[in-house]
């Protein structure tokens, strides 16, 4: 018999047994998905918000790390940036060990004010003559100062970074006094300090003054002035005293390689200044007051 029913070939599968279907490329997404991606559900607001946070977090780091080391004593950041601008405002030095000769005068008992605050070891060399241990007794419990009486004509030795050579009588009435001690102390205290800088490789200040001009021609004086000095008068001992003072400071400088500053100091006044001083200011205010 003939079978009726014939399984055609072109039977199509079952869907068990269908070939599987040619697998797909995988498609990078394009910049198109990419905004679509962002766009939808608000993504792109939290892409932005994220932003915003993280920028104006660095934007305030150094202002918050201001703020929260202020309230310890001599913590400041190593590196602080100039308020608003954001300009680096430099690098803070590093502590150091100073001395200051005349630390306990006028002038050399605020510096040594400063260099305490700012987080230095300080040494003040002073023979008293004109400066007192009360402008400097508010630091004699600090740790890191000392109080040296010591004339500075004799030598000393010290291990130090900074030398600050303040000490000299500085007032008419005192350096007239002992006109030959007052230049001693100018020649032999300037050279025995900067002898100690060589040695120790410290950098080295003289305080010198606009008397170095002695009776100037020029108004106001510039620095590339040479002056107008009575080498013989009653003010001579201190006048050429203090160019003697930088002519051996140079001389250090360009024959040793000792790092030097001059700062030429003119008339100054202030707090713990003696009202019988017989300077411009003090002898002025004495004057009205009494
Ligand atoms: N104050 C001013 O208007 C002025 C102006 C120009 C220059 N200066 C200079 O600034 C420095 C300080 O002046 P000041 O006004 O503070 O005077 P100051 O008299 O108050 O201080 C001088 C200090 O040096 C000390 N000293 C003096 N001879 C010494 C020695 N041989 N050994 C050790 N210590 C000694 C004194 O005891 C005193 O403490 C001086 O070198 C001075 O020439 C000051």
């Amino acid at each position: 018999m003939k079978q009726l029913h014939k399984s055609s070939p072109t039977h199509a599968p079952s869907p068990a047994h269908a070939p599987a279907p040619k697998s797909a490329k995988p498609t990078r997404p394009g910049p198109r998905s990419w905004i679509g991606y962002l766009l939808r559900e608000q993504r792109l607001l939290f892409v932005l918000l994220g932003a915003l946070i993280a920028s104006t977090f660095f934007l305030l780091r150094p202002y918050l790390s201001l703020t929260a080391s202020s309230h310890l004593p001599d913590a400041r950041p190593l590196f602080s940036f100039a308020s608003r601008s954001g300009v680096p405002a430099g690098f803070r030095p590093p502590p150091r060990r100073v001395v200051v000769t005349g630390g306990a005068g006028f002038v050399g008992s605020h510096l040594v004010d400063r260099l305490l605050e700012q987080g230095d070891s300080v040494i003040v060399v002073d023979n008293f003559f004109t400066g007192r241990k009360e402008n400097v007794a508010h630091h004699l419990r600090n740790p890191r100062f000392e109080l040296l009486r010591h004339d500075v004509v004799e030598p000393i030795l010290l291990e130090v970074d900074r030398i600050y050579h303040l000490a000299c009588p500085a007032s008419p009435v005192h350096y007239k006094y002992n006109p030959i001690k007052t230049y001693k102390t100018n020649v032999m205290g300037t050279l025995n300090m900067l002898g100690l800088a060589k040695r120790i490789g410290a950098r080295f200040l003289l305080t010198s003054t606009s008397e170095v001009y002695g009776d100037p021609l020029e108004h106001p004086q510039k620095e590339t002035y040479w002056g107008h000095v009575n080498p013989i008068g009653v003010r001579s001992c201190y006048d050429e005293g203090k160019r003697t003072a930088e002519t051996l400071t140079m001389d250090y400088h360009r024959g040793g390689g000792v790092e030097v500053r001059i700062a030429r100091i003119f008339n100054t006044y202030g707090p713990r200044m003696c009202l019988d001083d017989g300077r411009v200011v003090s002898n002025f205010v004495a004057q009205v007051c009494l």
